[in-house]
């Protein structure tokens, strides 16, 4: 697996493990940490290798999945390092598909609801095509996954490698970076810390959070699912920025108000999966309330004692 030191791959490699699979996990840091991993060093059925899966990689040994996580994956992360944002989505992409293909080995790509841009249709369905500026800021991040997607189809088409494709949508909990610009953690660092919680734009633009554990049960099955085109991943339960301020204000106990900020360009104002191919394909759907997840997030961030990101 490659990006396994990040959010979601660490909580990915819980799930495989626990169902009895070994993993190799590989990530060259630039955003992951240790100690997303830590609990997992001595399990034999573990294994880490530190690299940039930008470079060929070679495996020695059977190989029956390959799931390409590796990215950069948040606005920050991506704004700061948009050629490595291209690069581990193209390159990187094409050399975790030749691991794949050399071993017969399924593969999963985990992209973004990123590649619906801006879109025009709502609840954003897979067979929507996106409306994405293709040489705004955010670019480098969109158009990379839309490549990715598009060389995955073309090894599938080619070589016949069992592909599958995952759209992400917006996912939050434990292992998430603090200040990586993302909403969740950002408005429970602030809450914590009983600083006012930085809206941007006017807060009526909404967003679907899904719990990490819903999310890694999803690529768990698509992992397995004879399904080729994309599939949403995600919760439909929609609220506005403000709404969500609130339930995060209400569950840390915090006074502290709400300010408001220019919404940053090329924001999406809507984003909302639609999931009936998920629950017909793999017969998923998430199972976590937001409540019972962003408590067990706070608890997480309540508990850290250094900022992640860093090593
Ligand atoms: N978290 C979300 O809400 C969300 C939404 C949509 C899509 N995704 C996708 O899910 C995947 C995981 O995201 P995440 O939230 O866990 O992000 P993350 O930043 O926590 O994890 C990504 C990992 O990839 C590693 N990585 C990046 N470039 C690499 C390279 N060249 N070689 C090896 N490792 C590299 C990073 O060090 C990091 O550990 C990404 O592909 C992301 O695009 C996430």
């Amino acid at each position: 697996m490659s990006g396994a030191a990040g959010f979601i791959g660490s909580h990915l490699c819980d799930r495989l493990l626990a169902e009895g699979h070994s993993v190799l996990a590989v990530d060259n840091f630039i955003t992951g940490a240790d100690r997303n991993l830590e609990h997992l060093r001595g399990n034999p059925a573990f294994t880490f290798r530190e690299w940039d899966v930008c470079q060929p990689l070679e495996v020695d040994g059977p190989v029956d999945g390959v799931l390409h996580l590796a990215s950069l994956a948040s606005p920050k992360d991506y704004f700061k390092h948009p050629i490595e944002t291209l690069e581990v989505g193209s390159t990187g992409t094409r050399n975790m598909l030749e691991v794949a293909r050399q071993h017969n080995a399924r593969f999963l790509l985990t992209s973004t609801s990123e590649c619906y841009g801006d879109p025009m249709v709502h609840p954003q369905v897979e067979t929507y095509w996106g409306n994405v500026n293709p040489v705004g800021p955010r670019s480098c991040y969109d158009e990379s996954k839309r490549y990715a997607e598009a060389i995955t189809m073309a090894y599938h088409r080619v070589h016949g490698v069992r592909t599958n494709i995952a759209r992400i949508f917006n996912t939050y909990g434990p292992r998430m970076q603090l200040h990586d610009g993302r909403v969740v953690p950002a408005f429970i660092d602030q809450a914590l810390r009983d600083q006012p919680m930085t809206v941007y734009g006017d807060g009526s633009q909404t967003r679907s959070f899904c719990y990490v554990d819903d999310l890694a049960d999803g690529l768990y099955r698509l992992a397995f699912s004879e399904e080729r085109y994309p599939v949403n991943l995600g919760n439909p339960a929609e609220m506005t920025i403000c709404e969500f301020a609130e339930r995060i204000r209400r569950l840390t106990g915090t006074t502290a108000p709400l300010t408001f900020e220019p919404l940053p360009e090329d924001d999406p104002k809507q984003r909302q999966p639609q999931i009936d191919k998920a629950k017909r394909v793999l017969g998923w759907s998430p199972k976590v309330d937001l409540e019972t997840g962003l408590r067990a997030t706070i608890e997480y961030f309540q508990n850290l004692d250094a900022p992640v990101g860093a090593r």
